[in-house]
């Protein structure tokens, strides 16, 4: 509620006093919005608390956002530096979405992802740095078996498995005399 009249300020070159209405907008709520940043209807911030959101965003109608989250800049763009959320958009709590890229619509951020590139809609983008697992609800990425320490392949035990069973094949050759194959 407040955001909306510190935007205004805003648009109309009333920094000063957008920024004040901010930040007692943050005194109250532990939610920091940036007066610059353009926010559509229905933006749920469920709990609020940490939630940090950036001068050049823009938020489309009915997001999501939870506790702990910035959509903020990497701190290498000038201009537009923060993200774009489409339309329907959840973001997990303590996610970081940083860059001047879009997530598309209906697409989900999962809780402490770190998003750096543009998300497609339908989508769910996972981790550290985010990857997309999901789109249209179809698997295409497995969070779990990307990096499997436990099964590591051995190359020197694989190499001296083929050579004794090459020699084996061989041994049983001129046990039969069998040269034929
Ligand atoms: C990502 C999320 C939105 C679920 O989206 P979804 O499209 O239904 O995705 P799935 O649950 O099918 O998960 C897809 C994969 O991502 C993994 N995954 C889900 N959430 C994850 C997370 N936060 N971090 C890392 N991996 C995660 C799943 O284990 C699954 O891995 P797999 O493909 O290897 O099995 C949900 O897990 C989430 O993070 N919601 C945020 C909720 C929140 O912030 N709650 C705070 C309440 S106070």
């Amino acid at each position: 509620m407040l955001h909306r009249p510190a935007h205004w300020l805003y648009n109309h070159k009333l920094y000063f006093l957008a920024r004040l209405l901010s930040q007692i907008s943050r005194f109250f709520t532990n939610v920091e919005i940036h007066p610059g940043a353009k926010i559509g209807w229905g933006l749920f911030i469920d709990h609020g608390s940490g939630v940090v959101i950036g001068e050049t965003t823009t938020i489309g109608n009915d997001c999501t956002i939870y506790q702990g989250v910035t959509l903020g800049g990497t701190g290498k763009e000038t201009g537009k530096r923060h993200p774009t959320l489409c339309d329907n958009v959840i973001i997990g709590c303590g996610a970081k979405v940083l860059g001047p890229f879009k997530v598309g619509s209906n697409s989900k951020i999962a809780s402490g992802a770190v998003v750096l590139e543009e998300v497609p809609e339908n989508s769910t983008a996972v981790g550290v740095p985010a990857k997309i697992v999901r789109i249209n609800g179809k698997k295409i990425y497995n969070s779990n078996k990307n990096l499997d320490h436990i099964h590591i392949p051995n190359p020197i035990q694989n190499q001296i498995q083929e050579l004794s069973d090459r020699i084996n094949e061989l041994e049983s050759k001129l046990n039969n005399k069998d040269f034929s194959k």
